[in-house]
């Protein structure tokens, strides 16, 4: 069947009627739209069949990446056989066969599995069972949330109010009282124990019981870290302070929430950041690239033990969504496990991480190029006016410099990867977990060409 808009008026359509996320619409009121029209492995087609390398796997998404029939054909199957029905009351055999394959494979005793079909949806449900479970324990005082400065943990109100951004919250004000930021873990930024890593990693993990105290323990009911942070621009744990901030949640009753929605399936060469790291949170948040993207679906995965009280005659855990746990969605993410397995794409991420680091690394002979850090695939590089001083770039040369000049040339070149202003300026790098060297080059070459040039312009 023909599509019934061709190219010339798919512009016209997008520009009158769709209204794209987080996104200057004005921007485009000259420009077109780009328009992504198919996928195939690690690249992505445009309208007008130009290539792209998929350096962000869409939005840290596609770990398998594009176009696998695999999970088309298990989509398809599922369809035909139920399309939908909720697990409200109900169950249907793709939920529970996933919701019993994600405790398998989830660190320690986090053995429930309770669906969503975002990362938002995840990271507010897990408050809202921290909230409900406190009431019922006799704890009703506990309701606050600890969270780091510039991580991103979603747009709902509740995941906004647990949000470090203050510029995407302060229009929506006032948000959800009662949650708190603390410092995050930039190291490049460190305030102090900039030349000891460890030392830096035990002060900002104090941070966080310094808040506990200050507000209370008896208010607080849960901290959210994600494993490597992504908002700022990659931001890995020191060595031993996720360990410490879990020791620190233990010490006052405090519930750790792992917010993995980039973190988990394969990303860091683990299921999960938690195993990568040597924690056992109370809570594990997920979405992404659980389905590889194919459908949405998400989650929290919770220890045993906070559905204790949800076990009693008469209690349940009041909240639920629609389209959670979708058969399809499910469906998607049982043939992308299916694949991570036959593939070997954990032990490809494992084998492989370390040269995506070194040929990023390469790029550090750049005077642009401040800082290159992150881990398993999944990488920031933060761009510089100094490297001598670190001295970053005014808001209006960040403007120009990032929205204007490089994130419009990286994708001419054939490059999708994120050019991010939300702490200091980094572009972003997540590939499918199918890439090798190969694409890692390729991505060097794009990126060398690209900052040379911004460079230039300075
Ligand atoms: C760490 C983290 N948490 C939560 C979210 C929100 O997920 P979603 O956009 O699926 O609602 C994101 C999205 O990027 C994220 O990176």
């Amino acid at each position: 069947m023909e599509p019934r808009l061709n190219s010339k008026n798919l512009q016209r359509a997008a520009k009158d009627h769709l209204w794209m996320h987080f996104t200057e619409m004005a921007a485009y009121r000259e420009a077109d739209v780009p328009v992504i029209t198919r996928g195939e492995g690690e690249y992505v087609y445009d309208d007008r069949g130009e290539r792209y390398l998929d350096g962000l796997s869409g939005l840290f998404v596609s770990q398998v990446g594009h176009g696998r029939a695999e999970i088309a054909d298990a989509i398809a199957e599922q369809a035909r056989e139920l399309a939908y029905f909720p697990i409200w009351t109900y169950a249907h055999p793709k939920a529970i066969e996933l919701a019993d394959r994600i405790a398998g494979l989830a660190p320690g005793d986090l053995d429930r599995v309770f669906f969503t079909t975002s990362g938002s949806e995840a990271v507010e449900s897990a408050w809202k069972l921290a909230r409900q479970y406190f009431k019922a324990v006799g704890q009703p005082t506990r309701h606050k949330v600890i969270s780091r400065r510039i991580a991103y943990h979603g747009t709902t109100m509740g995941a906004l109010s647990i949000t470090g951004l203050q510029d995407i919250k302060s229009p929506f004000e006032p948000l959800v009282p009662s949650t708190i930021q603390v410092p995050n873990t930039n190291h490049y930024r460190a305030p102090v124990h900039g030349d000891d890593p460890e030392a830096f990693g035990r002060w900002a993990a104090d941070q966080i019981e310094e808040a506990i105290l200050q507000n209370g323990p008896e208010t607080v009911a849960a901290v959210y870290v994600e494993p490597v942070q992504n908002s700022g621009g990659c931001f890995p744990p020191p060595p031993g302070y996720l360990r410490r901030v879990r020791r620190i949640c233990d010490r006052y009753g405090v519930l750790m929430v792992s917010d993995e929605v980039i973190c988990a399936f394969g990303r860091l060469g683990e299921y999960f950041g938690a195993t990568k790291y040597g924690y056992v949170p109370d809570m594990i948040t997920f979405a992404k690239g659980a389905t590889s993207g194919y459908v949405p679906l998400g989650g929290v995965i919770a220890r045993e033990g906070l559905m204790a009280p949800f076990q009693e005659d008469g209690a349940a855990f009041l909240h639920g969504i629609t389209f959670a746990g979708h058969p399809v969605a499910a469906a998607a993410a049982l043939a992308n496990l299916d694949l991570f397995e036959s593939e070997g794409l954990l032990d490809n991420v494992r084998e492989n991480g370390p040269v995506f680091r070194q040929t990023l690394e390469r790029l550090l002979d750049l005077p642009i190029v401040g800082d290159v850090r992150g881990d398993g695939f999944f990488y920031g590089i933060e761009l510089v006016r100094d490297k001598e001083t670190k001295e970053s770039f005014s808001a209006e040369e960040s403007k120009t410099l990032l929205k204007g000049f490089i994130s419009s040339s990286l994708f001419e070149s054939g490059l999708i990867c994120r050019a991010d202003d939300r702490g200091e300026p980094v572009i972003q790098l997540a590939p499918p977990l199918t890439c090798g060297p190969a694409h890692f080059e390729e991505i060097e070459r794009i990126l060398r060409k690209v900052l040379t040039e911004a460079w230039d312009l300075l």
